[in-house]
C-alpha cells in the first residue's frame, strides 16, 4: 500500500526502514524520501513508526527535528 504518493513510498518501504534502524519519522523521511513534499503522509508515517518501532523513542514526537530535516507538514 502506498503511504507517500509524492515519493512513491509504500508501507513495506517504511517497515524496511524501521527494521534497518529508523526510529522516528525524521529517520524514515531521510531513508525513504517520504514526507518531503505535500506532507499528507506524515500522520501515516507516524502511525507506522509508533506501531512498529521496537524502541518507542521519545524522538517520534520531536517536531523541531522534523522541521530541521524538512519533513513537510511537521508544523501541524
Ligand atoms: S504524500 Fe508524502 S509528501 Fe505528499
Amino acid at each position: 500500500m502506498y503511504v507517500c504518493h509524492c515519493s512513491v513510498v509504500t508501507d513495506r518501504d517504511i517497515l524496511e526502514a524501521i527494521a534497518n534502524g529508523a526510529r522516528c519519522i525524521a529517520d524514515v523521511a531521510r531513508v525513504t524520501g517520504a514526507g518531503r513534499t505535500c506532507g499528507n503522509c506524515v500522520e501515516s508515517m507516524r502511525d507506522l513508526v509508533c506501531k512498529h518501532c521496537p524502541v518507542r523513542a521519545e524522538r517520534t514526537t520531536e517536531r523541531p527535528a522534523e522541521r530541521e530535516l524538512g519533513v513537510a507538514g511537521a508544523a501541524r
